[in-house]
């Protein structure tokens, strides 16, 4: 995380990779093109395909990765995927069946039986553990068994883990994405996304998508990005501790229902979590008493928590899932997804029991 990623040492080069403003480049290299790669994108695909153990390839967002990654899928392609998939995701892929361009099978993710069986004739397998919001464990090394025995090609989204929590490509998945906008780039100032692949083919496949629908980042996000990575280990280090203090607090509460947070030993994905993540994330999901009035209420009350979506940045933001039309309408009304930061965890906790009182005084 610190020391890839950067210029060539030799007298008076600067430590960081500048942001590279041209949109074309002297003709002989292999860049050419601003649409095919820049020297900022390139010093972050370093870092984060040295972390994942492949190489990687920067987008403009997760959904422009995510985008090219369904792109390859031939024409009346399955994808298997979890029902409760990234909705950005599962709108994606609804909005590529509604067309015709492939069909989807939706799966209870953490049920390797299940999904298993979906992968008999199909193309991919579309992994996202934890997934958001439900924050269901999905066992990545089984999923990849199933899906190789019937020639499956395997995604797997690790954004809520990032690749130090959870390396897929060593569990054998095919391809990584990330939204670099929430933990990677870490400070909700950037929007960016990643592809990784250990398999050369594949990487030129999603080279040539990135190229062609031209869903390229700017090079100051790329910038800001690896700025942002650099710190990665310590922010997740500290958000992740918060995390489970949180949700043991959260439990506890008489305001809550019930708490999503693989970290809790009781929770239905903490031994699969256990085994195959190396901490259990800075991203929680819990349910308040009452309806929709009352978890909006909680949202409305907090001070030093952010009432925002999005989530990965140093500052703690609260959201109702289900303000989104988009999302599942399985995903409780009351559900209320926090995604913890950097601050201090006693501050957190005054704030978010503060809020949540409000709903049981
Ligand atoms: C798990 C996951 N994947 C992908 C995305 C999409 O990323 P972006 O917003 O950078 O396009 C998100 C966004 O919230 C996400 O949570």
């Amino acid at each position: 995380m610190v020391a890839a990623g950067r210029p060539l040492v030799e007298p008076d080069a600067p430590l960081n990779v500048p942001v590279v403003l041209s949109s074309t480049f002297h003709a002989g290299g292999p860049i050419a093109y601003a649409r095919s790669s820049n020297p900022s994108w390139e010093a972050l695909e370093e870092v984060v395909g040295q972390l994942e153990g492949g190489r990687a390839l920067s987008f403009a967002s997760g959904m422009a990765a995510i985008s090219s990654v369904l792109d390859l899928i031939p024409n009346g392609g399955v994808i298997v995927l979890s029902s409760h998939t990234y909705s950005g995701t599962s709108a994606r892929v609804r909005d590529l069946e509604a067309a015709g361009r492939l069909t989807a099978r939706l799966v209870t993710i953490d049920d390797p039986d299940e999904v298993a069986a979906a992968c008999v004739g199909a193309d991919v397998l579309w992994i996202e553990s934890p997934t958001n919001p439900a924050m269901e464990i999905c066992d990545i090394a089984a999923a990849v068994a199933a899906a190789r025995t019937n020639g499956v090609r395997t995604v797997c989204d690790n954004t809520f883990a990032t690749p130090l929590l959870q390396q897929p490509l060593e569990l054998g998945v095919d391809i990584v994405v990330h939204s670099a906008t929430k933990m990677l780039a870490g400070h909700s100032d950037v929007l960016m996304g990643m592809a990784i692949t250990k398999s050369d083919a594949i990487w030129t496949q999603l080279m040539r998508a990135r190229t062609l629908l031209g869903g390229i980042p700017g090079p100051f996000e790329a910038f800001l990005a690896l700025r942002g990575v650099r710190t990665l280990a310590l922010r997740l280090e500290r958000s992740q501790a918060n995390a489970m203090v949180l949700a043991e607090r959260l439990v506890a509460h008489a305001a809550v229902t019930r708490v999503r947070y693989p970290g809790l030993p009781d929770d239905r994905g903490h031994a699969v979590a256990a085994r195959q993540m190396s901490g259990f994330g800075s991203v929680l999901a819990f349910e308040t008493v009452g309806g929709v009035d009352d978890a909006e209420a909680v949202c409305d009350a907090v001070r030093l928590i952010t009432h925002a979506t999005s989530l990965g940045g140093v500052e703690t933001l609260i959201e109702r899932r289900r303000r989104w039309p988009e999302e599942r309408a399985d995903i409780p009304e009351n559900l209320l997804r926090l995604s913890v930061g950097i601050e201090n965890v006693d501050d957190l906790w005054a704030d978010l029991a503060g809020a949540l009182d409000t709903i049981t005084n």
